[in-house]
C-alpha cells in the first residue's frame, strides 16, 4: 500500500497547474459509447478512476488508447453489455455507464456500484429515471440488469438534483425517440460538460447548467474531439491548503467561476484571492478569521467534496467553527484521524464543531476515502513534525500526483505509490 510523508509547518509558495476534472472526464468517457466512432478527449487526467473507466470501456468492446493526457476511445464496436464486477465495485461512477449502454445496446448488466465510503449512496433515482425512459430492471442478489427494446422521451422529475442520476438520464435520453424533459436536475459544471460533449457529438440538449434540461432525441451520434475542463475540486484542495497553511500560490487554469463559494469563504477568512484569466492567485499572511457556520450544498453552494479539506482550515482559524454536511450522510469519517493529529473536532450527526487555533502535530494516519485522504495531507502540511498518510491509493483515485503538485508549491513531501 502506498503512503505519503510530509514534513509540516511551512507555508505554501509556488505555482501548480491544475489537472483535468475527474468528475467531468468519467461521465464523458461513459457517454463515448453512444457514438459509434472515435472520441478524442484532451486534458484527460491520469488518475486511477479514469484507468478503471478505461478498463470498463475495453471490456464492453471499445478500443482505448492514451498518449500523455489525450485519451482516444474507439467505440465503433460494442460487443458486451455486462460490466465486470471487479471494476464496478471499485468505482461508483461505473453506474453512469447504465444510461449510455441502454442508449447504445438497449441492455446492461452490472453489480451494484462501489466507490468512496461516504455514507449511504443508493441508486434509486438513477433506476427511476431510466425506468421512465422505458427501461425494465431485474434485480438478482447484488446484480442488476436492464433492458429497453425502445427508449422513449419522457418527463422526469428528480426527487433531488442528483449528479449521477441526471447524467444517466441525459445519456439514456440522447438517442431516445422524442423529447425528454428533466426537472430538478443537477446544475454542477460536470453536467454542463457532459451535455456540451454530447452536443459536440451530435446530440440536441438545451438547459444544461439550469434546473431543467431538454433533450430532443436524435438518430445517432458521431465521434468528436473534446477538451476536459480543469478540476475544480483539485484546485479547491490546493486553495484550501494555502488558506490553512498560509503562503502565496498561483493555481494555473483553476476555474475561478466554478469556485465562487470557496473563494468567498477564503476571502472572508483573510486570504487575498485574485481570479485571473490564467488561474487563481491566493495569498494568506495574517491570522485566519473563523466564518462561524459553514454548510455544504448543491452547486453553486460550498461543495461536499471540499468539506474534509476545509475542516483543516477551520481548525487553524482563530475561533470556533461549525461545519454541516448536507449532501452525504457519514462523510465526516476523517475527523477521527484529524483528532489523532491533535485536532479537537466534535461530531454530532452531520455536524462537526471545532475550536480555533488548534495545533496539529505529525503522526501516522490512514486515509479511508479520496477527499478525506487529501484532507490528511493538508493537515500534514499544517502540522509540526512528520506526518505519514497510509492508503495513498484512495487519493490517487482523484489526484494525478498530489506529491508532485505540492512539491511545486514548496511542500517538503515525498511518497511511494
Ligand atoms: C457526484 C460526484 C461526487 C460529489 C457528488 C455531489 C462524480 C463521479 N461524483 O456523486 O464527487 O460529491 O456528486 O456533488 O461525479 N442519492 C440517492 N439516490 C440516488 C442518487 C443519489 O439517494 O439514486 C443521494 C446520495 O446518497 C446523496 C445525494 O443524493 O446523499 C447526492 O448524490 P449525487 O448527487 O447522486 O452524487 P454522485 O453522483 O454519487
Amino acid at each position: 500500500m502506498g503512503s505519503i510523508q510530509i514534513q509540516g509547518g511551512r507555508p505554501l509558495c509556488g505555482e501548480v497547474s491544475i489537472q483535468g476534472s475527474k468528475n467531468a472526464a468519467l461521465p464523458v468517457m461513459a457517454a463515448s459509447v453512444l457514438a459509434p466512432g472515435i472520441t478524442t478527449l484532451k486534458n484527460c487526467p491520469e488518475i486511477s478512476d479514469v484507468a478503471c473507466m478505461c478498463e470498463l470501456l475495453r471490456h464492453v468492446g471499445a478500443k482505448v488508447y492514451r498518449q500523455e493526457n489525450v485519451l482516444t476511445i474507439d467505440a465503433t464496436e460494442i460487443t458486451d453489455c455486462r460490466l465486470p464486477r471487479e471494476y464496478v465495485t471499485r468505482m461508483r461512477s461505473s453506474v453512469v455507464l447504465a444510461g449510455a449502454m441502454l442508449g447504445r445496446c438497449h441492455e446492461i448488466s452490472l453489480t451494484f456500484p462501489g466507490g468512496c465510503v461516504i455514507g449511504d449512496r443508493p441508486i434509486d433515482m438513477h433506476i427511476q429515471a431510466l425506468k421512465e425512459l422505458g427501461a425494465e430492471f431485474t434485480e438478482n442478489g447484488d446484480n442488476l440488469s436492464a433492458k429497453a427494446a425502445r427508449l422513449k422521451g419522457a418527463v422526469i422529475i428528480l426527487p433531488f438534483p442528483s449528479v449521477g442520476a441526471t447524467e444517466n438520464a441525459v445519456m439514456a435520453a440522447v438517442l431516445a425517440e422524442g423529447t425528454t424533459e428533466i426537472y430538478r436536475c443537477a446544475k454542477e459544471p460536470e453536467i454542463t460538460a457532459l451535455c456540451d460533449f454530447l452536443n459536440c457529438a451530435g446530440a440536441k440538449i438545451t438547459g444544461q447548467g439550469s434546473g431543467h434540461i431538454t433533450i430532443e432525441g436524435v438518430e445517432r451520434l458521431h465521434g468528436c474531439t473534446y477538451e476536459v475542463e480543469p478540476d475544480r475540486i483539485v484546485a479547491g484542495t490546493y486553495l484550501i491548503g494555502a488558506l490553512a497553511a498560509g503562503g502565496r500560490v498561483f493555481l494555473r487554469n483553476a476555474p475561478a467561476g466554478q469556485l465562487g463559494s470557496v473563494c468567498e469563504l477564503a476571502g472572508f477568512m483573510g486570504a487575498k484571492i485574485a481570479a485571473e484569466p490564467a488561474g487563481i492567485r491566493v495569498e494568506r499572511q495574517g491570522k485566519l478569521r473563523s466564518p462561524g457556520f459553514v454548510e455544504t450544498g448543491i452547486y453553486p453552494a460550498f461543495p461536499t467534496d471540499l468539506q474534509s479539506p476545509f475542516l483543516v482550515a477551520l481548525c487553524q482559524a482563530e475561533t470556533m467553527s461549525c461545519l454541516t454536511e448536507r449532501i452525504f450522510n457519514g462523510r465526516l469519517a476523517v475527523v477521527e484521524e484529524l483528532n489523532r493529529m491533535g485536532a479537537n473536532i466534535r461530531v454530532e450527526n452531520n455536524c462537526a464543531a471545532m475550536d480555533g487555533g488548534q495545533k496539529l502535530k505529525g503522526c501516522s494516519v490512514t486515509a479511508k476515502e479520496l477527499r478525506g485522504g487529501a484532507a490528511l495531507v493538508l493537515a500534514g502540511i499544517c502540522a509540526q513534525g512528520m506526518t505519514l498518510v497510509y492508503n495513498r491509493h484512495f487519493i490517487d483515485r482523484g489526484y494525478e500526483d498530489i506529491v508532485r503538485d505540492l512539491k511545486s508549491l514548496g511542500v517538503n513531501i515525498g511518497g511511494k505509490k
